[in-house]
């Protein structure tokens, strides 16, 4: 897209990744939180902002505040991808990019319910996702993926197996789509916070001893995320000690499964 220097820099501020102006996004899970903040900032970018949620008031509150289109429904099942994909496709002619958002925390239900329900979105719908958009991709050359995981998916979440499971297979799956299509054109992020202020978020005491004051708002993690869209790098970590602790779980297993466990045990404690 051509544009004078003047009007360029009103619709797309000098940080922002040129690729933007322009290009078509879609956003899941965009009623809310993180996904809400990040189609707002993609808008303010020059994009061309398609937004999904369930939840399909929030999913209109965020399309009408920003100047998208919502296409409201399932984004975790085949159907549900089909349909976004295309209203999406009708109104942007094209996807460049995809930011597969949406997610649930089921807290210490770890019902067979709770764990399918945790798979299906936490997982499953980025399958769906890529099913559907990287043929087109890979025939253009170029397309980008970004997924949010958790950094539940790289370390543990206290209390809650269906999401620290799902999560990990989030991220290595997002890994192995970049491992088998990143010489392809096909860009593949991996979006792993810590706490982040939203209705998501635990509260009450596991709130207090997993994240204490380490919360980021969803504001400052779309920021994160726009810096990354600048460049190809996997994994992008609002929280930096992320990074230190996932090489300790690696380098050092014990010792990190160790002070999970006091984690744990603090916990115990004011519960
Ligand atoms: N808040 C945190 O502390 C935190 C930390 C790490 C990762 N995350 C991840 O960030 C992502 C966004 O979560 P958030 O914190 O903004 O929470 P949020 O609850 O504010 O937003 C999640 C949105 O996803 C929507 N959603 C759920 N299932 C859906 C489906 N099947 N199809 C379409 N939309 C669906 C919900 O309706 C909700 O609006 C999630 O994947 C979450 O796991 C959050």
């Amino acid at each position: 897209m051509t544009t004078t220097a003047d009007s360029s820099a009103d619709s797309c501020p000098a940080s922002d990744p040129a690729w933007l102006d322009g290009a078509g996004v879609v956003v899941t899970g965009a009623g809310s939180g993180i996904g809400r903040a990040l189609a707002r900032r993609l808008a303010q970018a020059g994009a061309k902002v398609v937004v999904n949620d369930l939840d399909s008031a929030g999913c209109e509150a965020t399309a009408r505040e920003i100047g998208a289109l919502a296409v409201p429904g399932d984004a975790a099942s085949a159907d549900g991808v089909a349909a976004l994909l295309a209203g999406a496709r009708a109104h942007l002619g094209q996807v460049d990019a995809y930011f597969a958002n949406a997610g649930i925390e089921t807290g210490s239900d770890a019902s067979p319910a709770a764990w399918e329900r945790s798979f299906a979105v936490n997982m499953m719908a980025h399958v769906h996702a890529a099913d559907q958009l990287i043929p087109d991709w890979l025939e253009r050359g170029e397309g980008r993926l970004v997924v949010t995981a958790s950094a539940a998916g790289l370390l543990t979440m206290l209390g809650s197996a269906p999401y620290s499971v799902s999560k990990h297979a989030a991220v290595a799956y997002a890994e192995w789509l970049s491992v088998t299509y990143g010489d392809r054109g096909v860009i593949v992020q991996c979006l792993c916070p810590q706490g982040v202020q939203t209705p998501l978020l635990p509260g009450g005491a596991l709130g207090d001893v997993v994240f204490g004051d380490n919360v980021l708002t969803p504001e400052q993690v779309a920021e994160d995320v726009m810096a990354a869209l600048h460049g190809e790098e996997f994994y992008i970590l609002p929280h930096p000690e992320v990074a230190t602790f996932y090489a300790t779980r690696a380098t050092q297993p014990e010792r990190w499964l160790r002070g999970m466990r006091r984690l744990q045990a603090q916990l115990n404690s004011r519960t």
